[in-house]
């Protein structure tokens, strides 16, 4: 009785293994950008960060200090590295931004000014899975990682000069067809 259980388990194991083998191999799972994540996918995507985080993130506040120069600093940094898919100051997405598959949420207009410091701190060292946004622990140092969160907590508050000097900076590249 147990036996024949066991055996039919398995062997409903090995067949779904199989279709699932079957639908890669012969292109029917979807592996195009051009469509909206299914809601299934956006939960455990969803889930799986969270969580993650949940375990790695560190708590507490910003090392880095709130000063004009460190938000500068956050500034210069997210111009070149991330306006591409981001935004610039005036929230308005790049060609490239509205090609992605995983949409990138516009800082300026969706910004993550009341995440906890060591949520997006995470994000930006270690990049999400199965999403276009990158890693940056291999190219950035430690506190420039801290001064992008700083930028990024405080965008929707800067002082006169940094925004000021943020709203020069060269914005992502305007949609062709408005
Ligand atoms: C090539 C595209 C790309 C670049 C460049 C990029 N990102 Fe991202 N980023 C994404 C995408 C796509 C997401 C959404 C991921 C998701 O759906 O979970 C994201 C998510 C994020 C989030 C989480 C937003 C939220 O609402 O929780 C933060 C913070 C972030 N990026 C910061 C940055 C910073 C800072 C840089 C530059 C140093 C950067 N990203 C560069 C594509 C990019």
């Amino acid at each position: 009785m147990r036996r024949g259980l066991l055996l039919g388990v398995g062997v409903t194991l090995l067949v779904l293994l199989a279709g699932a083998l079957l639908m890669v191999t012969f292109g029917l799972v979807p592996a195009n950008a051009d469509a909206s994540p299914p809601a299934l996918e956006r939960w455990a995507a969803k889930k799986s960060l969270r969580a993650t985080i949940a375990r790695e993130a560190q708590k507490g506040d910003n090392p880095v200090a709130l000063t004009d120069d460190n938000l500068l600093a956050g500034m210069k940094l997210y111009v070149p590295n991330c306006t591409l898919c981001h935004g610039g100051a005036d929230g308005a997405a790049s060609v490239v931004a509205r090609g992605l598959y995983q949409r990138a949420p516009q800082l300026a207009k969706d910004g993550v000014e009341d995440d906890p410091p060591g949520v997006t701190q995470w994000k930006i060292s270690h990049g999400i899975r199965f999403t276009a946004m990158p890693s940056f622990d291999r190219t950035l140092s430690e506190e420039q990682v801290w001064q992008l969160t700083l930028f990024l907590s405080h965008m929707d508050k800067l002082p006169p000069a940094v925004e000021a000097a943020w709203r020069q900076a060269a914005s992502a590249p305007p949609p062709p067809h408005g």
